[in-house]
């Protein structure tokens, strides 16, 4: 189905529409193409063309094919997402392919490709070259003029010290004049989930551009998006300032993720129920997002994004003595998490994992998602592994695990020849089990490590003198 760049244009129902590229067809840029397709006039008629662009890797080019061949590239529970993507097809107005010369027709081009952190050495560092990479196709295949916005989350200062002058040397290598072109930069907070489109289109944005003009130009195209009415945009003064923004929310979040772990341990240890205290406290308008105890941190965010600055000082800013201790150590313990269920399994079974079986619910690391990238569920797996249990898994989102390659039986097995049951991911479906039913006489340890169950499941366990535990609870 990949089209090549020939056919592009004559593919389009309507090919006189401005072109926007998506570049990186991932989690965020699947969808960002999607809801640029779907932006419409006020006759309801499309606003734009729509090419996405991927790598002809094996993952890209199942991305590309997937999204002509007018499915969603990845497991999705939003019914609202299919739905648009549904009238899309309708309109014919997004294609993808791995052509990169389609860039030379794009009056806009988003950046949604991926940025990570090497942790493979000691030292952790910005693996930049894939993004660098990335800006220098779109320098040699740009025309004048166009508008680049980076959605990809990037270190603070990579707009102005990376992007911008990698555009100007390609420009310059192709003889046109070195800055004639727009950079803006708005950050994603799209949330992959029952509100995954949602949280593009009607959800509030924060942007900037390296000039005024720039800023404007992405402040236009946002709007005709996003539902500014109701979710206003935030424009910052620099790139530098709303690059940084996107981090500082993200560390935000793994820092207090990462302050409830230590009273977990003491609640569990005094013999209180800490998520009774959190409901308590979160009557405060001031404190209603404190989080609470868990199973650990996943995703593609928050388990990199709190470094990216302190990483940044160094590589991109030239600042030497700025640390960032909190956040370091928040990834550090969110790192660690899922052993503190794992030793908490160990314990319920006498000590020892050796030879014994343990049963996996959830290795999505969001209830009612099926997103494994980064899954704590991967580390307690791995680590069991190490100390010589067997484990099952099951994942009522997950059919394949690709991070452990390992296929996920899609109905719950039974807990025949089981030591310990964990429950990981807080998806709705285990909440609605009958354990009675389910368990039919067996006894393994069960232990609740993310506040999975509900009262009534507790109380089942504790009163049919199962050896239970729970993250959180004494
Ligand atoms: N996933 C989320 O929920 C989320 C939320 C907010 C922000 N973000 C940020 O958005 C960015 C993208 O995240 P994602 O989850 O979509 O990542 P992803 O890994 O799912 O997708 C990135 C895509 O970019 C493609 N790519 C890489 N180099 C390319 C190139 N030169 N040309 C074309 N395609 C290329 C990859 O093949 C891949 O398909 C990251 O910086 C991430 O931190 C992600």
């Amino acid at each position: 189905m990949e089209s090549s760049n020939k056919n592009i244009l004559i593919k389009f129902q309507n090919p006189e529409l401005p072109i926007v590229c998506v570049q990186g067809l991932g989690f965020v840029g699947a969808a960002m193409s999607l809801a640029v397709a779907d932006a419409s006039d006020t006759n309801g008629d499309p606003l734009f063309n729509v090419i996405g662009v991927d790598l002809p890797t094996p993952d890209g080019k199942a991305r590309i094919d997937a999204l002509n061949a007018g499915s969603f590239p990845f497991e999705t529970v939003d019914n609202k997402l299919l739905e648009v993507f549904e009238n899309i097809n309708r309109r014919g107005n997004l294609i993808a392919t791995s052509e990169v010369e389609t860039f030379s027709r794009a009056s806009i081009v988003l950046v949604d490709v991926h940025l990570d952190i090497d942790t493979e050495n000691a030292a952790p560092r910005i693996a930049i070259q894939g993004f660098k990479s990335a800006i220098e196709i779109l320098g040699q295949e740009i025309t004048s003029g166009v508008l680049v916005i980076i959605e990809t989350t990037v270190p603070p200062g990579t707009c102005e010290n990376i992007v911008a002058p990698l555009l100007c040397d390609c420009l310059k290598s192709r003889g046109m004049s070195e800055n004639d072109f727009l950079l803006a930069h708005s950050y994603e907070r799209v949330m992959p989930g029952v509100d995954y489109y949602d949280s593009i289109i009607n959800f509030w944005r924060v942007y900037s551009g390296l000039t005024d003009e720039a800023a404007d130009a992405c402040g236009d195209f946002l709007s005709k998006i996003i539902n500014t009415k109701d979710y206003p945009l935030t424009r910052l003064k620099s790139t530098r300032a709303s690059e940084t923004a996107k981090l500082l929310e993200n560390s935000y979040r793994a820092t207090n993720i990462a302050f409830i772990e230590e009273w977990g341990r003491f609640a569990e240890a005094i013999g209180i129920d800490l998520f009774e205290v959190i409901e308590a406290i979160r009557v405060r308008p001031t404190h209603n997002n404190i989080r609470q105890p868990g199973f650990g941190v996943g995703g593609y965010c928050l388990t990199k994004d709190p470094l990216f600055a302190s990483l940044a000082a160094k590589s991109i800013l030239n600042l030497d003595g700025v640390q960032f201790p909190f956040c370091t150590q928040a990834v550090r313990i969110n790192q660690r998490m899922p052993l503190v269920s794992l030793d908490k399994v160990e314990k319920m079974l006498d000590g020892s994992l050796q030879g014994r079986t343990i049963l996996l619910l959830g290795v999505s690391y969001r209830p009612d998602v099926g997103d494994t990238r980064y899954s704590p569920s991967q580390t307690f797996v791995e680590n069991a592994y190490a100390r010589g249990a067997e484990v099952i898994c099951h994942d009522p989102l997950v059919r394949h695990w690709p991070e452990m390659d390992m296929n996920i039986p899609q109905n719950i097995p039974e807990p025949v020849g089981i030591d310990a049951v964990v429950f990981a991911s807080s998806h709705e479906h285990y909440r609605n089990i009958d354990l009675k039913q389910w368990f039919q006489g067996e006894q393994p340890c069960v232990l609740d490590a993310n506040n999975v169950l509900t009262e009534s499941q507790r109380t089942f366990l504790k009163q049919s003198g199962y050896k239970f535990d729970s993250i959180g609870r004494g």
